[in-house]
């Protein structure tokens, strides 16, 4: 479904070195990748790695220096024909929830944003009440959400109607920047589950962007590590364990010291508990 060749990006340097022209930094170095229809693919990658900025290439965003980026066989930035193919199959749910959401709107308004952009794509109207239970069902809330403002809401609740709002699009497929980063362990497990859920209803394909490797783990059947702006591994999650990629054995090694310490941890509670 998406394909993407030696994706090259850089930025303006804030630091003028040179005398003559601009100079600028590269962020994402031949970047490649193919994503199959149905599945999930996560991408790992420590603070400043490029994980977003991938991200903005990938819904549109940001057109990259060079490389190819084809959706469904359509070159995404080489025509307005190729950009709108790709606003009419993607939807983005990012971390912050509290800035996506427009504070002065009510849930009903924010749905309605997401149910637009669908009457426009299929050229008919909906019946907006009953679309309205239907999302917020889809998400597990109900209609007593409605007239709230985001600020009534916790923040796994937000997040859920941003996760409705973008599913209202019928998007084909979805990117999450860090959509679950905010939330507590509980409630990620939760809006986890909820993906899951989703995605199996609805034939979705996910773009799943984190920095936290049981995320994936859970929800991903791929997953890409970048490191730098390269990506320097890209397997299937069942084989993670295996991986030789340093960068990705520094990650598994530290959840499974972290694991073992917990363990202990445990072990020493019960011995004190059962003394
Ligand atoms: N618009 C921009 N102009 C200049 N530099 C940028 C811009 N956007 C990102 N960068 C730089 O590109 C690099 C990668 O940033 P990016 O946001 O993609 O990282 P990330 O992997 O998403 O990090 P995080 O996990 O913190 O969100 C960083 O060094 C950042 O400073
Ligand atoms: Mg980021």
């Amino acid at each position: 479904m998406i394909r993407m060749r030696d994706i090259c990006v850089s930025f303006r340097s804030e630091r003028q070195e040179k005398i003559f022209g601009v100079s600028r930094t590269p962020v994402l170095f031949n970047v490649s990748l193919s994503i199959p229809k149905g599945s999930c693919l996560g991408i790992l990658g420590e603070s400043g790695s490029g994980k977003s900025t991938l991200g903005r290439v990938i819904c549109g965003l940001l057109k990259p220096d060079s490389g190819e980026y084809l959706l469904e066989g359509k070159n995404v930035y080489a025509s307005r024909d190729g950009k709108k193919n790709l606003q009419n199959m993607l939807s983005v749910v990012f971390q912050d929830y509290t800035t996506s959401a427009n504070p002065r709107f009510r849930i009903r308004d924010i749905l309605a944003e997401g149910i637009r952009v669908k009457e426009r794509k299929n050229g008919k109207k909906t019946d907006r009440s009953a679309e309205y239970c239907r999302l917020l069902e889809l998400v597990g809330l109900d209609e007593t959400f409605l007239d709230r403002f985001p600020h009534e809401l916790s923040g796994g609740q937000l997040q859920r109607v941003c996760i409705a709002r973008a599913v209202a699009c019928e998007p084909e497929f979805i990117l999450f920047d860090e959509a679950i980063s905010s939330l507590d362990a509980h409630t990620q497990v939760q809006v986890m589950d909820l993906l899951k859920e989703l995605k199996e209803k609805l034939g979705l394909t996910y773009v799943f962007i984190t920095h936290d490797l049981t995320s994936v783990t859970y929800l991903c059947d791929e997953v890409m590590f970048l490191y730098k702006g390269r990506i320097t591994e890209h397997i299937p999650v069942s084989r993670i364990a295996q991986t030789t990629d340093v960068y990705a054995r520094k990650l598994l090694d530290s959840i499974i010291e972290f694991d073992e310490e917990y363990d202990d941890e445990m072990d020493v509670k019960e011995s004190e508990e059962s003394a």
